[in-house]
């Protein structure tokens, strides 16, 4: 038997009603906010996240699908292509290539699949789905503003408010501009300098090409050195605290709680300034429902000719709707009606009312002329109808069907006329 491969599943119904509503909410409030959807695709250059995310991430280094894609002759050269482990190089990529900024597209959302090799469990998968939003454009557009990363974080609180996610957390900090980094990461290569040999293979190495990247270990026994390294904070320069000061000001006048996290740096190399994560008990260790900050230099990076500073973040929808589900399990679609043909020729006669009722905006399940009446009443108690509706010759003749209510066992003659209101009811 084949199945599913290890860290992919099958999105199964009733879950996927939920994953649809999460969806619809999302897409409501992000319109509020004057967001609109972009859809990149599923897989780029590998080069667009080696230089975005960055070489030194866990993300680049080790979880990426990456092939040579070869042309047909022989003769031709591979070229190196990655799925997307995330959207932000996608949509920024996006951005520069249709000069999106020139037609003042500058806050655009996605939703879909993303792509990591790493270690499945709860909450961990290697294909996974997010929703994420950003804003980019033209420093002269106020990209670059605290204005904007605290209302990004404003709208997230709501957006999880109206999904009715309760006991989110919001863990803020800066990690400073690209000139704040250069004198952080100088500070923090003399601090490795005596501890480093003490450390993983991978801190080894990083404490040399990305010191930064030391902060993400997850090795148990690196914890106690990496507490005593120096904080980011101690290395902002003027306009980077003032810029974070004025977002968590805002936040506090628009009533926002958020706490602030010396220790939070991301995984992903374009964070400049303000980043952050959200949180949630339900979820065990991997409670980080959403994460994202601001990227000012990104679009240089990746070919832009003018600057265009950003901020976004991404959801991992897969754990948002493991903590809806936590709060109050799925959503059960069920048909208004399942509609019983009872002897030869009455499918045609079934199908005839399902249209009628179906275009009255009716879910309606249809049977099969050949079922006993006892069976399409299983069936129909099966799926779950309100109402099971009975098409047999004297019916219609009559022009008038049998519905029965399934719950309160009431049963009705009722005009052809008359089904639709009656089933609506
Ligand atoms: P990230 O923190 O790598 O950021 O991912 C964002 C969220 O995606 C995580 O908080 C988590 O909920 C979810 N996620 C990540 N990996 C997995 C996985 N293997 N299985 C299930 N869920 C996962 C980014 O991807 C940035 N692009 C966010 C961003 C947008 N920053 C600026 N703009």
């Amino acid at each position: 038997m084949i199945k599913a491969v290890r860290g992919t599943r099958d999105l199964l119904p009733p879950e996927t009603a939920l994953w649809n509503h999460v969806e619809s909410v999302v897409r409501d409030v992000f319109r509020a906010y004057n967001f609109q959807e972009i859809r990149t695709p599923i897989f780029e250059e590998t080069q667009l996240f080696a230089r975005g995310v960055g070489e030194e991430t866990d993300i680049v280094a080790k979880e990426m699908y990456t092939w040579e894609d070869r042309g047909r002759a022989a003769s031709d050269h591979g070229q190196s292509l990655t799925l997307r482990p995330e959207n932000t190089a996608g949509v920024v990529r996006a951005y520069i290539e249709h000069k999106l900024g020139d037609r003042g597209l500058n806050k655009l959302y996605y939703i879909g699949p993303q792509f990591r090799r790493e270690r499945p469990q709860k909450g961990r998968y290697r294909q996974f789905y997010q929703i994420g939003a950003e804003v980019i454009g033209p420093a002269t557009s106020g990209s670059e503003s605290p204005a904007r990363d605290a209302e990004l974080l404003e709208m997230l609180a709501t957006l999880l408010d109206r999904l009715g996610i309760q006991n989110w957390n919001l863990q803020l900090n800066s990690v400073g501009s690209s000139s704040d980094r250069v004198r952080f990461n100088d500070a923090l290569r003399e601090a490795l300098e005596p501890v480093k040999d003490k450390m993983c293979g991978d801190c080894q190495r990083r404490a040399v090409t990305n010191p930064l990247r030391v902060l993400d270990c997850k090795v148990p026994e690196d914890q106690p050195t990496i507490e005593t390294l120096p904080r980011v904070y101690d290395y902002l320069d003027e306009a980077s605290k003032k810029h974070f000061e004025e977002v968590t000001t805002i936040l506090e006048s628009v009533g926002v709680p958020f706490e602030i996290n010396h220790r939070l740096v991301r995984g992903l190399d374009y964070y400049t300034r303000t980043a952050f994560e959200f949180t949630h008990g339900a979820l065990g260790a991997q409670n980080a429902i959403l994460g994202g900050g601001r990227y000012d230099g990104l679009a240089e990076l990746l070919g832009s000719p003018q600057p265009a500073p950003g901020i976004g973040f991404a959801i991992g929808e897969d754990r948002l709707v493991m903590a809806l589900q936590e709060a109050a399990g799925d959503l059960q679609l069920k048909p208004d009606v399942y509609i019983a043909p009872l002897g030869a020729g009455m499918n045609r006669e079934a199908a005839k009312l399902a249209r009628e009722l179906r275009r009255a905006n009716i879910v309606a399940e249809l049977g099969d002329e050949t079922f006993r009446l006892k069976k399409s009443f299983e069936t129909a108690d099966k799926i779950g109808a309100r109402f099971i509706l009975i098409v047999g010759e004297n019916e219609v003749k009559a022009d008038t069907f049998a519905l029965k209510n399934l719950k309160s066992g009431e049963q009705v003659s009722v005009p052809r006329a008359e089904l639709g209101q009656r089933i609506h009811l």
